[in-house]
This record gives C-alpha cells, sequence and structure tokens, in this order.
C-alpha cells in the first residue's frame, strides 16, 4: 500500500492549509492510500545556514526537529506540499524545510531519497499569491526529481479566517482531485 504524507507549512493549526490538506489525504485514502500528516506549526525547522556539514557527514549540524520530519519525508511514497501565501510567497517554515532538505539531499550521503516519489503542491490565500506558492513548491518537487501528475499536481484555495476554504468548492474540488492524482500516480510506480 502507498504512503501519502502531507506537509503543513501554516504556523497556524487547524487553518485553511490544514483543512485543505487534510481533504486530499481523505482522497488519497479514497482510492487505497495509507496516509499521515505532518504540521510545520508542530515541528521547529530552523532555516539552513548553509554551513556545509551535511554534505561532509550526511548529518545537520542543527538540532531541531527537521531531521524527524525529513525521515518522515523520505519513507512516504508521495508528498504533498501545502502553504498559504505570506506576501506572496511560501511561509518560512515551509521555506525553511525546502532548504534544509534539499540540501541535505544533495549531499553525497542521501542523493536519491526523493528521486521518483510522486509529489504535489498546494496554497491557500485571502486573495493573491496562489500561484506563486504552488509554483515555488512545484519547482523544489521538480528539483528534486520527484514526478508530478501533470495538471493535478497543484491545487489552490481561497480564504482567511479559519475555516473560510470550506466556502470555495473549487477549491475544495482541486485539492480532492489532487490528493485522488497523488496517491493514484504513486499506486502506478509502486
Ligand atoms: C504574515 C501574513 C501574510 C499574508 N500575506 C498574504 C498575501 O500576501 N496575500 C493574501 O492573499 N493573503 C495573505 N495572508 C492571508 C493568508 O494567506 C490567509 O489567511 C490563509 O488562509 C492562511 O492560511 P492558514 O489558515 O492555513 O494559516 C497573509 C497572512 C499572514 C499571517
Amino acid at each position: 500500500m502507498v504512503r501519502i504524507l502531507g506537509i503543513v507549512g501554516s504556523p497556524r493549526k487547524g487553518g485553511n492549509t490544514e483543512i485543505i490538506v487534510r481533504h486530499a489525504l481523505e482522497a488519497a485514502r479514497s482510492v487505497g492510500a495509507e496516509t499521515e500528516i505532518i504540521l510545520l506549526a508542530e515541528n521547529r525547522v530552523e532555516p539552513c545556514d548553509g554551513c556545509g556539514v551535511c554534505s561532509k557527514t550526511g548529518k545537520c549540524r542543527i538540532d531541531d526537529d527537521f531531521e524527524h520530519v525529513f525521515n518522515r519525508m523520505t519513507e512516504a511514497d508521495g508528498l504533498i506540499f501545502a502553504s498559504p501565501s505570506y506576501y506572496e510567497s511560501m511561509t518560512p517554515h515551509m521555506k525553511a524545510l525546502i532548504d534544509r532538505s534539499g540540501t541535505f539531499n544533495s549531499s553525497a550521503h542521501s542523493r536519491t531519497k526523493f528521486d521518483g516519489k510522486v509529489a504535489g503542491a498546494m496554497s491557500v490565500a485571502r486573495r493573491t499569491g496562489l500561484a506563486n506558492v504552488w509554483t515555488q513548491q512545484l519547482l523544489f518537487i521538480l528539483s528534486q526529481k520527484m514526478i508530478v501528475p501533470g495538471i493535478k499536481s497543484y491545487a489552490n484555495a481561497v480564504g482567511s479566517t479559519k475555516g473560510d476554504v470550506l466556502k470555495d468548492p473549487e477549491g475544495m474540488e482541486t485539492s480532492w482531485d489532487l490528493g485522488v492524482a497523488v496517491a493514484k500516480l504513486a499506486q502506478k510506480l509502486e
């Protein structure tokens, strides 16, 4: 059975990003996948400081929750990255995870950890930055040689206060479709 991991890049627990990720994961389960969720709000992942230690030792020298999150990413067959728009960009929480995991993954010790995984990218905004935020995450996905399920590899929904995305039926529907697409492609590649 394939395992799909959703990573919520919002520091706000129970918010709109978490809602669309849980919806996508429910969709993945509906087609037979196992799912897991990580809230970056509950995990401390500091920014990469470019020290280069990981490329020599295969270990990050920053003592926080990164290794725990990274290990769960490497164990999954499919990854869903999701972030709200913070001044048109992904949150610093998601950016820190992306920088740390990309740098770590490109070290000689762990080059193939993301190769061939299936992935998708999601975003939420009150109004602006939606495409920018999923594009930023999608470019990371492609840089790591992950595989995307075409047009269903990105989704977004609009909302400001917690729960607003539930009033965006098209956003919820495309989130569901992304969950199904990521799970089905992972199953095909299994
Ligand atoms: C620091 C900060 C910056 C934001 N910047 C934008 C923005 O540039 N454009 C926008 O449409 N919404 C912006 N928002 C609104 C959030 O994207 C929106 O409230 C979203 O639903 C939050 O997702 P969450 O509930 O998962 O935390 C911002 C919110 C915060 C806290």
